[in-house]
């Protein structure tokens, strides 16, 4: 099994994907990474070179590819994956993240991701890239705009819903760890 986790760019998909992985003594990967250990390039340099549905296009290559791995018979959970923010916007790719996982969508305010992402560099987000050169308020915006389009794609390709915001990367890990059990039961590692 599978377990997903969607949401906004600066949500903490990976943080928090590494921490609930250790909890549940699973492999963790990012989608992302595995795009860029694939194609030998940066995501970044991806969209600049190639395009951003190039870029896509690839995304759903790796995300059957990842997915096919975690489809044991045990009901355990034998990979926790980190989706693009981008990931769940594509119908196919959202189908088969609600068909083959477990996904929980990391709910976060603007006002969180936001501050989340100017801690990050925003240069390695290329849809936010030009906005945060722009400034804070301009980056707001674009988020804001971003955000509402994708928010129907979050919610339809989720099982389970977290609040992030005010709830550090352990406590949002623990959470779902516990709601997992609940919703899917397995044995935990000793
Ligand atoms: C994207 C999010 C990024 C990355 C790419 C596109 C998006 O991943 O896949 O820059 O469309 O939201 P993170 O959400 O991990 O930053």
């Amino acid at each position: 099994m599978t377990i997903s986790l969607t949401g906004f760019m600066g949500c903490g998909k990976s943080s928090v994907g590494q921490r609930l992985a250790a909890l549940l003594c699973c492999p963790f990967m990012d989608l992302d990474t595995h795009i860029e250990d694939a194609e030998g390039e940066s995501v970044s340099r991806i969209f600049s070179s190639k395009g951003e549905s190039y870029f896509r296009g690839k995304e759903a290559l790796a995300l059957n590819d990842l997915v096919s791995k975690g489809l044991g018979c045990t009901g355990a959970p034998e990979l926790v994956l980190a989706l693009g923010g981008g990931t769940v916007t594509s119908g196919k790719c959202a189908k088969i993240v609600h068909e083959n996982t477990i996904c929980i969508y990391l709910k976060a305010s603007v006002t969180s991701l936001a501050a989340n992402l100017s801690k990050d560099a925003p240069s390695k987000r290329p849809l936010l890239a030009k906005a945060a050169e722009q400034g804070k308020e301009a980056m707001m915006r674009q988020i804001s705009l971003m955000l509402e389009k994708r928010v129907p794609a979050y919610m339809k390709s989720a099982h389970i819903i977290i609040d992030t915001d005010g709830k550090s990367v352990d406590e949002i890990a623990e959470r779902i760890a516990g709601e997992i059990k609940s919703f899917h039961p397995f044995h935990a590692c000793p």
